[in-house]
């Protein structure tokens, strides 16, 4: 399995400070936020890792992250993202990279306490199709939102107005090689992006799709409110947790 960290876009709702640089090499306390999502991915075992990212300062990524070397990582891939295209727009860059295999996907300003190595466990015996990771929230508007039938999801709305459920639906997302035509499929949303949402949806139309709950907390950083909560949380707790057992599995995880 290969993992992707999605850094592209243009950040607006954090500006200024996103005015010249990008968002992701923002500090989360103490370590740049794209640190996060890539200890996400090493913590559930997966060493093959692209970053894509966007915008301004995409240079800088390179200069901060090499060839992964703080994470135990022999090499990092990396693409970029023109413009803000949308989620979807962004994963399809790396379907070069992808090569066939089954892959992660990790929103580059999404944060987590623990691990997700029980999931991509899961995932993997699954064989095919989908999994998203679902976590309560009080605000349930700001995010993708499934309506569930015990197990089943049922649909996922993107920011509805009205949610069908108090689940968000995180930024971790495990799809197979199929995810690359879903996409070609595609168009434009309103606000003019390719949305994860709707590949979502094609998954869930295909009856592919499985859902787990996080646990541990989870916050996304995108908007002033989220970056300091973020910050609180990673001050408070730390982020990216892992249990003995868990490490010994992700050792041993291919
Ligand atoms: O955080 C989870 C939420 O992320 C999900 O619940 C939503 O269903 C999903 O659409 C997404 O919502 P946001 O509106 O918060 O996504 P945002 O535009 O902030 O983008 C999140 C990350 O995705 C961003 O940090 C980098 C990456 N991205 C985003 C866009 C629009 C790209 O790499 N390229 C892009 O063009």
């Amino acid at each position: 399995m290969k993992g992707i960290v999605l850094a592209g876009g243009l950040g607006t709702r954090l500006r200024p400070l996103t005015a010249v640089t990008n968002k992701h090499l923002l500090p989360v306390y103490d370590q740049p936020m794209i640190y996060y999502p890539i200890q996400t991915l090493v913590n559930a075992g997966i060493k093959e890792i692209m970053i894509v990212t966007g915008g301004n300062s995409a240079g800088d990524f390179l200069k901060l992250l090499g060839n992964g070397k703080t994470f135990g990582l022999k090499h990092l891939n990396y693409t970029y993202q023109e413009g803000e295209g949308g989620i979807a727009e962004a994963l399809s860059l790396a379907e070069d990279f992808a090569d066939g295999e089954p892959i992660c996907i990790v929103l580059g300003d999404n944060i987590i306490e623990g691990n997700i190595l029980r999931a991509v466990r899961a995932y993997r015996h699954q064989g095919g199709g989908a999994k998203i990771l679902l976590k309560r929230v009080t605000d349930p508007q700001r995010f993708g939102v499934p309506e569930l039938d015990g197990r089943r999801v049922v649909r996922i709305e993107e920011k509805p107005s009205a949610p069908k459920s108090d689940y968000a639906v995180i930024g971790i997302y495990m799809y197979d090689n199929e995810v690359f035509d879903i996409i070609r499929t595609l168009k434009p949303s309103e606000r003019g992006e390719l949305e994860i949402t709707d590949v979502n949806n094609l998954y869930i139309a295909r009856d592919e799709m499985t859902w787990d709950e996080l646990e541990g907390w989870w916050t996304d950083a995108g908007t002033f409110e989220s970056l300091l909560r973020a910050s609180n949380l990673v001050a408070e707790s730390g982020a990216n947790k892992m249990e003995v057992e868990d490490a010994a599995q992700a050792g041993t995880a291919r």
